[in-house]
């Protein structure tokens, strides 16, 4: 019996564009969505950005544009990336949406009704400036333990104490650098702690299958109240309003509240399929019934992919409240959590990404099939973090894909074009070579099936491996030579051919547009693989065209040298309207502005941007890659004096460790003009 699967990712904020975290996340949702669809389950596939929040308003706020504006604009920027990584979402939606407001004011009035929201005041700290309530992260002060200044306020980054708001010492706000007052209000609470909730959740959590073993631990954990550990908590309600002015969903019955955006965040998953039913294309994709119908079907299987750091609220807070707003809002069956991805062992930073730009990786033109195979050979069913090596990434792909997959492919079927006009023949008995196809077409399913997509790709790998040994000991040029071999050299081209068809269809989820290529152009179906495919022997085949080059390690070098041009547009040239936000005068004084002396300007052998400059500081020399290589002759900028940023955090380049960075200015006209102080300046004078 085919299966109805309803499968999410978890929706990105619409505050900037993905990172290769985001990719990563949708990669490994659209290889097992793929799998499933090429079963024959149906499978509506879903996405929607996540545009409420505080961070999304105050970011409209300092570019002068509304909030809706923003996202807009945001939005706009999906397709390329979806589109450039083959991520087949059937839809793509927003929280702020009809739909949204209107499921989420739903969802809360049942849940009103069934005695699960209470309001309590609660005093926070206020920015009279901004006449705004301020987040923890919007307040800044002393840390109380450390005496460390500018730290945040929930926890001390310096001596990693944990703490109040209200603990900081001098407490400042981030938006105006006002001296934030306490002020009281009332918010709304969702009873998490109420037996019937916990109840639902010991059970919900503890399902055989349906987490994962971490996560099922993680969230016994939570669940299971204080622990040994000071700043172990009971579970504890949640507070689900925020005040005017917030970007958001208003409360019914509470003016001037709105819903805090991770409540209708996860609702925006079911906003996006109740838009995508009403569009039409889940009728198209086999799905007769009405949204509301498929919601509450029991045999609706309802997926949500995310990463480990929004367990919390996908085990708990998500699955509760679907529970107790009762049908047809159904409870999740899975959830499904992945680690971070990291970059030659280095974390990657929330807001920066890690120094892979996916949109770089597709403009310079790498092949984003060459991604998704990598990432498929690193992912298994755990809560691992992936990393992401660039010798790894080259080696896999180029031995793998390109050595031992599409290799075969040319061999055999060039030998068949030439020496049998297309015609496949197999001498003897095939049930053999069938039944192993089977076998191994079994051990793959299951792999894909339980996301163990790394042991997927070992599997095929061994095949490929096999395949190719085989052709090989029979010597198909040898076999060519002889005229009363003819028979032999076809048995064995095409037994290779069946077996590239059989790694094409297994590869098919990872592999859309290469897998498709082959149905279409080398074995002339006039539709994609199916999974059965796996098990018919090819009859014929048409001539070999070319299907993946290798990965030119000169890509990777470009991929991080994010000082090289893409299309003769700078990466940083992009965000550059983005840049101008507010700051206080104590994050501009964060910054140390020094006057530096330029005592040495050479060229880098290989960079095509960038100068490696000396800047004597008057009390040490410090050396800066500087991309200004287009504007300037090094002999002309020995002994000049210009402006540096001499508290940036040392940045490895492929060329060396930049120490800083000195400030030029320019436009899409013109530039970079390097900055210079008045005469009397002398090196190491701070700039304020
Ligand atoms: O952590 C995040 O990026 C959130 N925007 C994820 C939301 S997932 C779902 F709840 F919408
Ligand atoms: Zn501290």
């Amino acid at each position: 019996m085919a299966e109805k699967l309803f499968v999410t990712t978890a929706l990105p904020y619409a505050n900037g564009p993905f990172h290769i975290g985001h990719i990563m996340e949708y990669i490994q949702a659209d290889i097992w969505v793929r799998f499933q669809r090429m079963q024959g389950n149906q499978v509506h596939f879903v996405g929607a950005d996540d545009a409420h929040g505080a961070p999304i308003m105050l970011k409209a706020e300092a570019e002068k544009i509304s909030p809706q504006e923003l996202v807009a604009r945001i939005a706009s920027g999906r397709p390329k990336y979806l589109q450039g990584f083959h991520i087949s979402f059937d839809h793509w939606h927003s929280t702020d949406s009809p739909e949204n407001v209107a499921l989420s004011q739903d969802i809360y009035r049942r849940l009103k009704a069934a005695g699960l929201i209470y309001s309590k005041p609660v005093e926070q700290f206020y920015d009279p400036v901004k006449r705004m309530f301020l987040a923890d992260r919007y307040i800044k002060g002393e840390c109380p333990n450390c005496h460390s200044k500018d730290q945040y306020g929930d926890a001390c980054e310096v001596c990693s104490t944990v703490y109040a708001p209200t603990d900081l010492i001098e407490p400042y706000s981030v938006l105006t650098g006002a001296k934030p007052v306490l002020k009281t209000s009332d918010h709304l609470f969702f009873r998490l702690s109420d037996p019937k909730c916990v109840d639902f959740l010991n059970g919900w959590t503890t399902t055989p299958g349906r987490l994962q073993p971490q996560v099922a631990n993680k969230a016994r954990e939570w669940l299971s109240g204080p622990g040994e550990n000071p700043g172990d908590q009971a579970l504890g309600d949640w507070d689900i309003s925020r005040d005017a002015p917030y970007f958001g969903i208003p409360i019914p019955d509470a003016p001037g509240k709105y819903f805090y955006v991770w409540l209708d965040a996860p609702i925006g998953y079911l906003a996006s399929l109740q838009s995508y039913f009403a569009s039409g294309k889940a009728r198209a994709n086999g799905e007769p019934r009405s949204f509301e119908e498929f919601l509450a079907a029991p045999d609706t299987r309802q997926v949500h992919f995310i990463g480990k750091d929004i367990i919390y609220f996908h085990t708990l807070f998500w699955p509760a409240m679907l529970k107790f707003a009762g049908p047809p809002y159904k409870v999740p069956d899975n959830v499904y959590v992945h680690g971070f991805i990291t970059v030659s062992g280095e974390k990657m930073s929330k807001s920066r990404g890690t120094g892979i730009s996916p949109l770089r990786y597709l403009d310079i033109g790498m092949n984003p099939e060459w991604l998704r195979y990598y990432i498929a050979a690193k992912l298994n069913a755990n809560v691992e973090d992936l990393d992401f090596n660039p010798d790894d990434f080259i080696a896999r792909v180029n031995s793998d894909l390109v050595g031992k997959y599409v290799n075969i492919a040319s061999r055999a079927a060039n030998f068949i074009t030439r020496h049998f006009d297309g015609a496949l023949a197999y001498a003897g008995d095939i049930d053999a070579l069938r039944r192993q196809a089977g076998e191994l077409a079994q051990q793959v399913r299951e792999s894909y099936a339980t996301r163990e997509f790394g042991r997927a790709m070992r599997e095929i790998m061994a095949y490929a491996d096999r395949i190719n040994q085989e052709f090989d000991a029979r010597q198909p040029w040898v076999l060519a030579k002889d005229p009363a071999r003819r028979a032999e050299l076809q048995d064995i081209c095409s037994r290779t051919l069946y077996g590239f068809k059989l790694l094409s269809v297994l590869l098919a989820p990872v592999l859309p547009d290469v897998a498709a290529h082959v149905a279409r152009e080398l074995f002339g179906l006039d539709r994609p693989f199916r999974w059965s495919d796996a098990g018919e022997p090819p009859q014929r085949v048409n001539p070999y065209q070319h299907l993946m080059t290798r990965v030119d390690p000169k890509q990777l070098d470009a991929l991080f040298d994010a000082d090289s041009p893409v299309g003769g547009k700078p990466a940083a040239a992009k965000d550059a309207a983005a840049a101008a936000a507010t700051i206080s005068i104590d994050e501009f004084k964060r910054l140390d502005l020094r006057v530096a002396r330029i005592v040495a300007a050479e060229q880098v052998t290989g960079a095509d941007k960038l100068l490696k400059l000396t800047l004597d500081l008057g009390t040490e020399t410090r050396t800066v890659f500087a991309g200004i290589k287009s504007a300037y002759d090094p002999a002309t900028l020995t002994g000049r004096l210009t402006v540096m940023v001499a508290n940036l955090a040392p940045r490895k380049m492929k060329f060396g460790v930049s120490e800083g960075m000195v400030l030029a200015a320019s436009n899409e006209s013109g530039g970079p003009y390097l900055l210079s102080p008045d005469s009397g300046a002398a090196p190491g004078m701070r700039v304020s």
